[in-house]
């Protein structure tokens, strides 16, 4: 029986340069998708799953996520003041208890691999989720919950995948299949950025994975990869010369907010989730078009 998965890894370290000037002073992940930052849904769709513990890899400059998730003594006493209990509720609803969340400097922005390796000491022995915070996905059971509910079925290492739009395989991490049958399949490996033609599927690696701790062991020795960057990618295909890796493709909606479109997406499509301001933002959004 595999062990449950209760921490999660989050990277939020890198440096945003595909959304700047936004990202300058404001970390990525704490940019607004409608009216919470992107951290806030990702933090929700981890708890929906089962983490217990939250691992952020930050970088300098990042204290703003720590800030978010503790107390605000000056606003909510001013909320309170003022019988502003709905509002309090709303920015009081991320926080943790004390002692869920760590937080990790990784120092020099190495690489996804690298960030993932600084989490080692606070995971330890156990599987546990990685989350790239800048992909958001809307779904009716979260996600990472999907992840979690595969592990338990198949236990080893979990990959989140959906289908590349058609002639963009070669944006991403393309996943290769034993077969395909169903959203659970097997996995025999993994190629970064295939030229077109030579993908082995049309299944992208979109963000989320359980990963087991001997992933750690591989990523401390890694050479730098494609890009001069320590990549997650290659510590998972040395992994899987050892362990079984498994492709879930995930049912839901990615949003990709680390791209300037992708953010424009993920905010009009969050606020037409919203029960309490969608036709209202469905009459803004008619009105500029
Ligand atoms: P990305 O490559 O999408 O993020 O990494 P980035 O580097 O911030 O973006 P651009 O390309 O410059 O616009 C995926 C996730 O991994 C984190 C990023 O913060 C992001 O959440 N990451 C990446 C780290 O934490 N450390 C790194 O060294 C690299």
């Amino acid at each position: 029986m595999s062990k449950r998965v209760r921490k999660a890894v989050l990277p939020v370290a890198g440096l945003g340069t595909r959304v700047l000037p936004g990202a300058k002073t404001t970390p990525k992940n704490m940019l607004n998708v409608f009216d919470r930052p992107i951290l806030s849904y990702i933090v929700e769709e981890a708890r929906a799953a089962g983490i217990e513990h939250f691992v952020f890899i930050v970088g300098r400059g990042q204290g703003a996520i720590e800030d978010y998730f503790d107390l605000s003594p000056e606003i909510e006493g001013i909320l309170e003041a003022k019988g502003k209990g709905d509002i309090l509720a709303e920015v009081r609803r991320d926080l943790p208890q004390p002692g869920e969340m760590s937080f990790i400097r990784q120092m020099s922005p190495l690489g996804l691999g690298h960030a993932v390796w600084c989490a080692r000491d606070v995971i330890g022995d156990e599987p546990f989720a990685v989350i790239l915070p800048d992909m958001l996905m809307a779904a009716e059971r979260p996600a990472l919950a999907q992840c979690v509910d595969a592990h338990g079925k198949v236990g080893g290492n979990i990959i989140a995948v959906e289908p590349a739009p058609a002639g963009e395989t070669n944006k991403y991490g393309i996943v290769a299949l034993a077969s395909q049958d169903g959203r659970l399949n097997r996995m025999t490996g993994m190629v970064e950025k295939p030229p077109l033609g030579t993908e082995p599927s049309n299944l992208f690696i979109s963000g989320r994975y359980i990963l087991q701790p001997e992933i750690f062991g591989i990523l401390e020795t890694q050479e730098r990869g494609a890009g001069g960057e320590i990549q997650l990618t290659d510590g998972m295909a040395q992994l899987m010369m050892r362990q079984d890796f498994h492709a879930l493709e995930y049912e839901g909606t990615t949003y990709d907010c680390g791209d300037k479109i992708g953010l424009l997406r993920a905010n009009v499509a969050f606020a037409l989730r919203r029960p309490d301001f969608a036709d209202a933002a469905r009459a803004a959004i008619r009105a500029l078009l």
